[in-house]
């Protein structure tokens, strides 16, 4: 599996805090509980010396000296029981509960423990105070169950789960939030990337990336660079061989034609033949490789365009193709509406030509081929149908690629008609699509321009 950036990062947040929240929520119930339960224990402290009070030393006798209605008002208690009891320094009980006169160990003068016991099968907490009886100590001892300590323990249970539920669930979103927005420029970097066409070979520009990023980006604009410079330097190549090649090969071309009007033996007849073929087969080729040459550095040269209307190249192509078409027993039919676009003229003059080009050598004698220009859905098209055999299915997408040629090609091309014709929509942000007419025989090709664009 891919390692997730997102993920590895709230791995690393998440549980940690997953640790850290249990930990956190048994350290915050024994902060709350300790000093509630201590504060239970003064109060039962103070009862005690409240009690200690009444305890009356003459002599060697000791005597407790407290009315009923004092004695009512210490054990009064809303929730729990109260137990006392009071022992002389012989540890002999004076006054109270006797179920208090429990063996324990001997105490000083003005000490205060505190012990958890058991009576009559009932937890309780206890509280034994030393009191000073003359040179002796008596005891104090107070007691009560524990309803109040159990009832404190529930509640800050539940507010200790509540507080640390509360702090993990908005700790964890915001750590996802900020996890989130952290990688929100890698996101639009992959955006930016994603949206790219291959001719688009300009420096990424994202202007809110952190510094930890910026090195990859300053590193994919370098390498942006470098492959800008290299396609430059490989159209360069190719436009300025295709150019090159260009003048010798139509001289070539007409000097074979010239050849074929001089007299000649008649056994050299088809080799002449040939070569003027050959010669103006390969003319035509180095001019298709200009074109593509240009179709591509016109990618980034785009200032070039201009509005024009794809009505006026159909308008062109009609003056241009009317009489080839004638000779070649095709018939050529124009349907035209106004088609507003951005572009260059040059170029859309050159696709047209090839895709007329197509249908009069692919559709043949006989033919009836249309082209339309129009807007549809907003967008300016252009379409040049034929009722000639059209193209299979299984064939149609290789057939943009440079240098494919059908299996029912006719003449003799190159196979790059159409790659030129796909490489100029792109230039302008146009998408060629192969279709077959209403009619179900021929082929329609039909060339979307982009709606705004249109309208520039
Ligand atoms: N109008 C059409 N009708 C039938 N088949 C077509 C048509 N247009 C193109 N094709 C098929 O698509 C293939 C590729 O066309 P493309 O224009 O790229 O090359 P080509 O016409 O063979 O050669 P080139 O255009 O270089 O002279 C053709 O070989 C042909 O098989
Ligand atoms: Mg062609």
């Amino acid at each position: 599996m891919i390692p997730s950036l997102k993920r590895l990062l709230l791995i690393w947040l998440l549980v940690p805090l997953l640790i850290i929240m249990p930990v956190a929520a048994v350290v915050q119930y024994w902060l709350a509980l300790i000093p509630a339960k201590q504060e239970i224990d003064h109060q039962l402290g103070d009862i005690a010396i409240a009690i200690s009070g009444f305890l009356k030393v003459e002599g060697d006798s000791v005597r407790f000296d407290m009315n009923p209605e004092t004695e009512h008002l210490l054990r009064t208690d809303q929730l729990d029981k109260e137990f006392f009891v009071v022992l002389d320094p012989a540890g002999k009980m004076i006054a109270g509960d006797a179920v208090l006169d429990l063996p324990e160990a001997a105490i000083a003068a003005g000490e205060l423990r505190y012990v958890d016991r058991e009576i009559a099968g009932r937890a309780i907490r206890m509280l034994v105070y030393g009191v000073p009886c003359g040179s002796n100590t008596c005891q104090v001892r107070i007691a009560e169950t524990l309803v109040k300590r159990e009832r404190l323990h529930f509640q800050a249970l539940i507010a200790t789960l509540l507080s640390i539920l509360v702090l993990g669930l908005s700790t964890a979103g915001v750590m996802l939030l900020a996890v989130r927005h952290g990688l929100r420029p890698l996101q639009d970097l992959r955006t930016q990337l994603a949206e790219r066409s291959l001719g688009d070979l300009r420096p990424l520009d994202v202007p809110k990336i952190p510094s930890e990023v910026q090195p990859l980006v300053n590193a994919l604009n370098q390498l942006l660079v470098r492959l800008d410079k290299a396609s430059k330097a490989q159209q360069s190549f190719l436009a300025d061989a295709a150019h090159q090649l260009r003048t010798p090969l139509s001289v070539l071309q007409t000097e074979s034609e010239l050849a074929l009007l001089e007299p000649h033996p008649q056994s050299l007849h088809a080799t002449l033949q040939r070569l003027q073929h050959s010669a103006s087969r390969a003319a035509k080729l180095a001019n298709q490789l200009l074109t593509i040459a240009r179709a591509d550095s016109s990618v980034q040269k785009q200032p070039d365009f201009g509005p024009l209307d794809l009505k006026d190249i159909a308008s062109w192509a009609a003056n241009e193709w009317s009489h080839l078409a004638f000779v070649a027993g095709v018939d050529l039919g124009f349907e035209l509406q106004t088609a507003p676009v951005n572009g260059q003229s040059l170029l859309l003059q050159e696709l047209l030509s090839n895709l007329i080009h197509n249908s009069i050598e692919h559709a043949g004698k006989g033919a009836q081929v249309t082209i339309r220009t129009y807007i549809g859905n907003n967008a300016p098209i252009l379409e040049v149908e034929d009722d000639g055999p059209g193209i299979m299915e299984e064939e149609r997408q290789k057939v943009l690629q440079r240098f494919f040629r059908g299996s029912q090609a006719k003449g003799s091309g190159s196979g790059l008609g159409l790659a030129i014709v796909k490489e100029i929509a792109r230039t302008h942000s146009a998408k060629v699509s192969l279709n077959t007419p209403d009619s179900g025989r021929g082929l329609l090709v039909r060339v979307t321009f982009n709606a705004s664009r249109g309208t520039g």
